[in-house]
């Protein structure tokens, strides 16, 4: 087997940690095109590699991404979407409280092993109550559980006489009684319920839903066999999708430091809002803004930590070590860094401000690191070689852009010229900010008030769905690594050695010196 070479001099003089390598640069602002990563000794493929990340207790991915919450790019199929392949999606709060926790309950509600509140119906009831439900709410299943008043077990209305010639038929008449149907106890349940379930349907062939009661009879939940096969199937996918302890999909949300009619944090509004989060199952919230190292959202993060002790935080945006500190002070576990970067923004133009990114992820994972918090790198991702570059200073990325064309994101396909689109736009984009997002950007709405957007209303190519798009990003990611014989993200921070690239260095990156070429890896 090779052995593993330690760098000689003359590498380790030009290829540089981002310790020494960053400092060395500290009269300018990087960022992703102005540097590359230098390959290492590798006995790694970049197939076996592992791209999961612990964002906090009890948030973990199973890859580094996340999609941003924008109003054009994460409701609850984007967030679906992202969780199912590991990562996860921030649903954003463009809209009244009451859509959002609905949309957070659509994610966590997803197939997950055990369904523990099933729809279910009453003998009085007809078949033709039934087949409305089945029409009005869209449901893609006609057995249900039938129950009595208190709750009690009374049978199972199967998918075989839910039909329209059965319409007038009383379930109490229509449903297999209850001696007949398969349960379980939840106390049988153990400390794997989805292998219990599958042994059940194992050994039972034919049988396909299996009803949980308590000792009163009482129904406390039900397996359908097709949930289980699909968790078996990714059970044994590399990258798995994103799921909390009961199984369910991973789902973060933001919130709003909103402010009163007296211009001071609406304490109430703000804890109803995140308790009604927390209560839909909600694995993360998102303290949102543009400059999270300022007062109204330092106090923002101290009273949600203090409302929730266990739940995650994330907070930001900042570009800044003191920012960092701030908001991990404050009590937040993952800090959101950009300021400016992203596709739609125009802070830098606007304001003034804002720092290029990889010297504010340099800087930010400094003080990260310090104070014991993670770092996600939030906008300017333009192709995986970023995520590789973003993930070499912090723990996952945000994209926006890059998820905005698919069809997942909110939003119609238009046509224009014969091309498809989707609308893309800032949040501190006008018609973002009429929408709700100002106090993101820390105005108010009253269209009376001059503003200056810091955002721009645009347009994404339609692009393949979230599958494909991740795959290419993943495949990406993977090479990285294995170039720099990584074998998981924190070996890749330590392998990790920069240099800066010239702008002829920049040109010879991309393609050059051909007349035509299929950009595969933008697809
Ligand atoms: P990408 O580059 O992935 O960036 O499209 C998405 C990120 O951009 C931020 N964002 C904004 N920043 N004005 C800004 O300065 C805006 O209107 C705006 N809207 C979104 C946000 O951090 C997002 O995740």
């Amino acid at each position: 087997m090779a052995t593993h070479k330690e760098p000689d001099h003359l590498d380790s003089r030009f290829y540089k940690p981002a310790d020494v390598f960053f400092p060395a640069f500290n009269n300018v602002g990087l960022t992703y095109d102005d540097v590359t990563l230098a390959t290492q000794y590798s006995e790694v493929l970049p197939r076996d590699t592992q791209l999961d990340t612990t964002l906090a207790d009890g948030l973990r991915l199973n890859i580094p991404i996340i999609s941003s919450d924008m109003d054009t790019v994460t409701e609850a199929r984007m967030a679906i979407a992202m969780a199912l392949n590991g990562g996860m999606g921030l649903i954003h709060h463009n809209m009244p409280e009451r859509a959002q926790l609905s949309e957070v309950s659509r994610v966590k509600n997803n197939v997950h092993g055990l369904i523990q509140d099933p729809i279910k119906v009453t003998p009085d009831q007809v078949v033709g109550d039934v087949l409305q439900l089945i029409e009005t709410r869209k449901f893609a299943f006609s057995t249900f559980p039938v129950v009595d008043e208190k709750g009690k077990l009374v049978g199972l209305l199967s998918s075989h006489v839910v039909k329209p010639r059965y319409a007038k038929r009383k379930i109490a008449d229509a449903l297999t009684p209850r001696s007949q149907v398969h349960t379980i106890n939840k106390k049988e349940l153990g400390r794997d319920p989805i292998a219990r379930a599958d042994k059940f349907f194992n050994d039972r062939p034919g049988i396909h839903k299996l009803l949980v009661v308590d000792d009163e009879d009482h129904l406390r939940g039900l397996f359908t066999m097709s949930d289980i096969e699909r968790i078996n199937q990714e059970r044994n996918a590399q990258f798995k999708p994103a799921r909390d302890a009961q199984f369910r999909l991973i789902c973060g949300a933001a919130v709003s430091a909103t402010r009163n009619a007296f211009g001071e944090l609406d304490r109430e509004r703000i804890l109803t809002h995140a308790g009604g989060l927390v209560e839909r199952g909600v694995d993360a919230i998102a303290v949102s803004t543009a400059h999270g190292h300022s007062k109204g959202v330092g106090d923002a993060v101290k009273m949600l930590r203090d409302a929730f002790p266990t739940l995650p935080i994330i907070a930001g945006n900042v570009t800044s070590a003191a920012g960092v500190e701030f908001l991990a002070d404050a009590g937040a576990n993952v800090i959101k860094v950009g300021q400016g970067p992203g596709s739609i923004c125009t802070t830098r133009i606007v304001a003034g401000v804002g720092i290029p990114q990889l010297t504010a992820l340099f800087l930010a994972s400094r003080a990260a690191k310090k104070k014991r918090v993670t770092m996600l790198a939030d906008g300017g991702i333009t192709k995986s070689g970023d995520i590789v570059k973003a993930l070499t200073l912090s723990d996952a990325v945000i994209c926006g852009g890059l998820l905005a064309g698919c069809p997942e994101a909110p939003g119609e396909v238009i046509e224009i010229s014969g091309k498809l689109y989707k609308q893309y736009r800032g949040m501190g984009s006008l018609a973002a900010m009429k929408a709700g997002s100002a106090a993101r950007y820390g105005h108010t709405a009253d269209p009376s008030r001059k503003v200056a957007p810091e955002g721009v209303e645009a347009l994404k190519e339609a692009s393949g769905s979230v599958d494909r798009v991740l795959a290419q990003l993943i495949g990406g990611i993977q090479s990285g690594m294995g170039y720099l014989g990584a074998a998981n993200v924190a070996k890749l921070r330590d392998h990790a050695r920069f240099i800066r690239v010239s702008p002829a260095g920049q040109r010879e990156a991309a393609p050059h010196d051909v007349l035509e070429f299929k950009a595969d890896y933008d697809r």
